[in-house]
């Protein structure tokens, strides 16, 4: 073991699980590298977070810059990177969102969010969807069922969270369009059944399931959503912490859909790795939040906010790179699928591709032990790769959008060789 990993392991808490026992002393587009001037392409991304690649220059210029002259306001005092942060928001989020306030982190945007969705509808109760992930706070980890494991100990969640499922047509051997009608009857058998719609505040929902195994929403789904929001007077809420910030190779991944949310979670790609989330609304929902209904001290901090700009700049002309990289992805990991009986499944969207690994196409028992050998020929090849799903079984393919055609056949190669090994 290390010198670090030993003296981490003293002090530090262990629920906080690193992927790695990697040591990293810096970082620089796809790479990072070791005391020993080792290194390794980040295709993990700070999960789901540095979708410009690591330390981008622009980013790492705005926040210095911005270190220089102010470092924190504290909501006591205005400053200007925190409204040029929202009006970059305001230009690239889906068209109902009008405005915007900012938070530290995915969960406390998700239950912010949830808070504003409450505030606006005077009702209590919160349809979250099976598979899910908003987070590990109290508040988030009671919308979170991407896996029991992260309530376990916890019980009980809050109350009036409703639980419906959401569409996995590849576990349930069945098409998007079976799977989106069984759920949609499942909703219609809960507000029969369980709550009544007039007790909803909101639908919180991934537009595509992240932890839970990357897992695109049918668009039928969504649109279904939206129109039973309508009809009911309840919100909906897209949690985008992990599909935002050219991660789907849109801004968002509501771009994909034709439905717009009436509230947006954001987070992770947001600042490109500085600590940093965001919510934002219609003019109409949000102003009618009175003032000091919610609140935060370090949440839209001056240099977390200043990089969101920068992010904003940085990432727009990589957007239609970030389409090409994603269709070359999708049409290789399909490829590897006809030579490959481990893969099982290949979907997602733009540059959020899940491809799943079962030990036998026909009963699709997961693969959770093909992953592990496959993650560690890549890393043995400096390549870093994790999982999602709640069996382990799914390579959560996310490369910056920085990563070049020849970088993407790399890795992919590298993924390629490992079924190859475990399969011999
Ligand atoms: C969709 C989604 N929502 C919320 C969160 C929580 O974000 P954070 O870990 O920053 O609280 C995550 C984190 O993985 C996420 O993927």
């Amino acid at each position: 073991m290390s010198d670090l990993l030993a003296r981490h392991k003293e002090v530090l808490a262990p629920v906080i699980g690193f992927n790695t026992d990697l040591h990293i002393v810096s970082a620089e587009g796809l790479w990072v590298s070791d005391p020993d001037g080792n290194r390794w392409a980040d295709f993990a991304c700070g999960t789901a977070v540095t979708n410009l690649g690591h330390n981008h220059p622009d980013v790492v210029a705005a926040a210095r810059g911005q270190l220089d002259q102010l470092v924190h306001s504290g909501m006591i005092f205005h400053f200007e990177s925190i409204v040029d942060a929202a009006e970059k928001l305001r230009s690239i989020t889906p068209k109902t969102i009008e405005k915007f306030a900012f938070a530290n982190s995915g969960a406390e945007a998700v239950e912010a969010s949830v808070k504003l969705a409450k505030h606006t509808t005077s009702r209590q109760g919160v349809i979250a969807f099976r598979g899910g992930f908003h987070g590990r706070t109290m508040g988030s980890v009671s919308y979170t069922t991407s896996n029991s494991k992260y309530r376990d100990g916890y019980h009980p969640v809050l109350g009036s969270v409703f639980v419906a499922p959401f569409p996995h047509p590849y576990r349930w051997g069945m098409d998007a369009e079976a799977a989106t009608e069984l759920c949609l009857n499942e909703l219609r058998l809960m507000f029969k059944h369980v709550v009544s719609p007039k007790n909803i505040a909101a639908f919180l929902v991934e537009p595509v399931q992240g932890e839970g195994g990357y897992y695109p929403a049918p668009p039928a789904f969504l649109r279904a959503l939206r129109e039973m929001a309508d009809e009911h007077g309840i919100m909906l809420i897209f949690d985008e912490v992990q599909t935002g910030f050219g991660r789907t190779a849109e801004w968002f991944a509501a771009d994909h859909f034709d439905v717009d949310p009436d509230i947006i979670a954001m987070g992770k790609g947001i600042a490109n790795g500085l600590p940093l989330s965001a919510y934002g609304a219609s003019r109409k929902i949000i102003d009618a939040w009175p003032p000091g209904s919610h609140g935060t001290t370090y949440g839209g901090n001056p240099i977390a906010t200043a990089a969101a700009s920068a992010v904003v700049d940085a990432m727009e002309p990589l957007i239609p790179h970030g389409r090409d990289l994603a269709k070359h992805a999708i049409d290789r990991f399909e490829g590897l699928q006809v030579e490959h009986q481990t893969i099982g499944d290949v979907r997602g969207l733009g540059l959020m591709i899940g491809v799943e690994l079962v030990e036998d196409r026909a009963t699709r028992e997961p693969a959770a032990a093909a992953f592990k050998h496959i993650q560690q020929h890549a890393r043995e090849n400096e390549l870093i790769i994790i999982e999602c799903g709640p069996d382990g079984n799914v390579i959560r393919f996310i490369p910056p959008l920085i990563t070049t055609r020849e970088e993407l056949d790399w890795a992919i190669d590298l993924v390629d060789e490992g079924l190859s090994s475990w399969e011999s």
